[in-house]
């Protein structure tokens, strides 16, 4: 086969692309079976011409609902001009999407990355240079406190940090510098962070991976409190629950919460590359000097046009207010359809970022089959930790909509045979 035939290749069925990637693939995955080839606002299409909503919204990436046309039109019009220039030289886009980010999340610098993961790298880059050049920490003895459960990414590094067998086993040897302690949990922060060779602390807001467990109200405003009385920078993961996903733009921001470092990325792009983004103030960004850090792609035009219109799509089209408002209305669904079903055990969540807990061990494939039957019934989503479905659809979702698809989750629950 010719270069021009793959080009060309038509697709004719689920079943001929599952196996290619069986074939062909890493299996690092395991997905539903289901295949994919269009998508639109809070919808997309398989490859036989079945509609589903889409309640998992790339982990939270396409927030702003798929393809949208004003993101999108940013991205041809920009790649007709300059994808990339590496950071060797100076573009045109990079320095106007720095200024965007910085006013709207009120901080003096940014630094663009491509995937969360990076990001996350960046930001412990950032707060262990600060350890040693501003709070004095003895060369290489910085340690940095994370919660247990934590999902911040998949490098070795971050792995390092990571609870999760499925994570770690088989990848070590592991980087030092890590104290774990459990999330949620006051005492524990005080007691770690009294330690004078910790740099920061670095936690999610919501830990959504985990299967969406919201600390208790104070958590994050203890933490901030925590790490000032002790001279540890906070550096808040909100890759997944930034961007309006929570109800706010941030939610930090539902505790008046300003993290030290802000660690940003999935809907910096409206899910249409991969954009990541870590906000400081000078004291700490300008730690870091040229040559220490940095990525080809990182800041690229494409991606800071693509970021600019993405972010101003959520400021005009108030997705932070729909995900607020819409989330109490599912929530309230999905607590009348646990009255009916003793399939559900739990409803939590924040703003469009939530889940359910099945009723059935974490290996036990309840989950699984039940979200074989919300795709049967035109509706995606995943399990997380084995019985946690987490529920999270595109922020562009419709009162109408969102009735809709909890008629699906109700039907599909109430109809379930294990
Ligand atoms: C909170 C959080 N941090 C980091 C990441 C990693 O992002 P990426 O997959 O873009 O590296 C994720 C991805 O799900 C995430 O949810």
């Amino acid at each position: 086969m010719s270069n021009n035939k793959f080009m060309e290749a038509v697709i004719q069925s689920s079943k001929e692309a599952i196996a290619l990637e069986e074939k062909y693939g890493a299996h690092n995955y395991h997905p539903l079976p289901v295949v994919l080839t269009k998508g639109e606002g809070v919808h997309v299409w398989d490859v036989e011409g079945k509609r589903y909503f889409d309640f998992l919204s790339a982990y939270s990436a396409v927030n702003q609902g798929h393809c949208h046309p004003r993101i999108i039109q940013a991205m041809i019009d920009q790649a007709r001009e300059l994808t990339l220039t590496s950071r060797a030289f100076y573009n045109d886009k990079l320095g106007l999407a720095e200024k965007y980010v910085c006013e709207a999340f009120g901080y003096q610098k940014a630094l663009f990355m491509n995937s969360g993961a990076e990001a996350n790298e960046t930001a412990i880059k950032l707060a262990r240079k600060w350890g040693y050049m501003k709070k004095g920490i003895a060369d290489n003895t910085a340690i940095i406190v994370v919660a247990a459960k934590n999902f911040h990414g998949r490098t070795t590094t971050i792995i390092s940090a990571s609870t999760d067998p499925s994570a770690r086993k088989g990848f070590g040897p592991f980087m030092p510098g890590f104290e774990i302690i459990p999330y949620d949990d006051v005492p524990a922060m005080e007691k770690a962070l009294s330690n004078p060779h910790v740099c920061g602390l670095w936690i999610e807001p919501i830990q959504g991976e985990a299967g969406v467990y919201v600390p208790h109200d104070g958590y994050l405003k203890n933490a901030a409190a925590i790490c000032k009385k002790n001279n540890v920078l906070l550096m808040m993961d909100e890759i997944q629950t930034g961007i309006a996903r929570t109800g706010k733009m941030l939610a930090s921001d539902h505790e008046n919460v300003r993290p030290d470092l802000l660690i940003l990325g999935k809907a910096l792009s409206g899910g249409t590359m991969p954009v990541s983004v870590v906000l400081a103030d000078d004291d700490i960004m300008l730690l870091i000097k040229p040559g220490e850090h940095g990525s080809t792609f990182g800041g690229n035009p494409l991606a800071a046009a693509v970021c600019i219109a993405a972010l101003q799509v959520v400021k005009d089209e108030k997705l932070a207010d729909n995900a607020n408002r819409l989330g109490i209305v599912f929530r309230e669904r999905m607590n009348a359809v646990m009255k009916k079903s003793k399939l559900i055990t739990l409803v939590r969540g924040k703003g469009l970022l939530n889940a359910i807990v099945i009723n059935d061990s974490p290996e036990s494939e309840t989950a699984w089959n039940l979200c074989l039957d919300f795709a049967k019934n035109g509706l995606l989503a995943k399990p997380t930790h084995g019985n946690i479905i987490r529920l999270a659809p595109p922020l562009v979702i419709t009162e109408e909509q969102i009735h809709e698809c909890c008629d699906i989750i109700e039907k599909s629950i109430l109809n379930f045979k294990k």
